[in-house]
């Protein structure tokens, strides 16, 4: 993979999109950003078991290989690295990355573990490709938040593209998860998307960021198959907690769950 990349950056510069398949459209918008951006694309696709905390997860996690390669050949990229397990976990392997503040609050806090893995194998598959660029979806908002952090403090020559969440027409953010909703959560699940809406309204409105909270709760508290788990609300550039009637820009974050299926959003709000 490393001389496929090397051969690629013969070229010009190499975009590159880490993903763990299952594409859909918030894919290849990733994708078609670094198609433009760059003079050659690699992507990935690799289940990384470390970021799962539940086995069961991981093994639920959806499979379409194939039409996935296709997807990735059609919007132009030129390689797609496949690796087993033990490539990017060797035997014996024993190094972690970790932010270590970032990684534990928030929705890290809730799924403790799951942003070491990110970063670990994010790093590991940098080294791998060495790219100019690398892109990830605003949607897993404090991923990009990490990866960012990550990236700074290790100094790894890396761009990092943060791409707008692209979503259904009912507003729900694409995911590979959303497969596993029955037709009645998936309807259900369009209320994420709806609350961020009301709370950005009422931010703008004037509204501090408890009345904003209070919004998202009342919204999804209507419906009857969501299950709230949080909500956060965060400096945008800092990525710390806010309160109050915020002065620059915050990012928004909710979750919850529709039956066992966890779904999170999020949107970016100016005041
Ligand atoms: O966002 C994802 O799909 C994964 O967390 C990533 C960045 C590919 C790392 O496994």
């Amino acid at each position: 993979m490393r001389q496929v990349a090397a051969d690629l950056k013969s070229r010009g510069d190499l975009g590159f999109v880490p993903t763990m398949g299952a594409l859909h459209a918030g894919h290849m918008a990733l994708v078609e950003l670094a198609v433009r951006e760059n003079a050659g694309v690699a992507a990935s696709i690799f289940v990384n078991p470390t970021q799962f905390g539940d086995p069961e997860d991981f093994d639920k996690y959806p499979n379409t290989l194939d039409a996935d390669l296709t997807m990735l050949e059609q919007a132009g990229v030129e390689a797609v690295f496949l690796p087993d397990v033990s490539v990017i976990y060797p035997p014996g392997d024993e190094t972690i990355v970790e932010t270590t503040k970032l990684a534990n609050m928030l929705h890290g806090e809730v799924r403790p573990g799951h942003f070491r893995g990110v970063t670990t194998v994010v790093t590991r598959l940098f080294n791998i490709v060495q790219p100019h660029r690398a892109y990830f979806g605003k949607k897993d908002y404090q991923q990009l938040a990490v990866i960012r952090r990550m990236v700074s403090d290790l100094h790894i020559p890396v761009e990092i593209r943060g791409v707008e969440t692209v979503r259904d027409a009912d507003g729900l953010a694409l995911s590979s998860r959303n497969v596993r909703l029955t037709p009645e959560q998936r309807r259900a699940a369009a209320v994420l998307n709806a609350a961020l809406t009301d709370a950005e309204e009422a931010i703008r409105g004037g509204a501090d960021l408890d009345a904003a909270r209070r919004v998202i709760r009342e919204r999804i508290g209507a419906a009857p198959l969501a299950r709230l788990q949080a909500i956060d609300i965060v400096d945008a550039a800092t990525f710390e907690p806010v309160e109050g009637r915020p002065n620059g820009m915050v990012g928004i974050m909710v979750s919850a769950l529709f039956g066992d299926v966890l779904l999170i959003d999020q949107r970016e709000v100016t005041p």
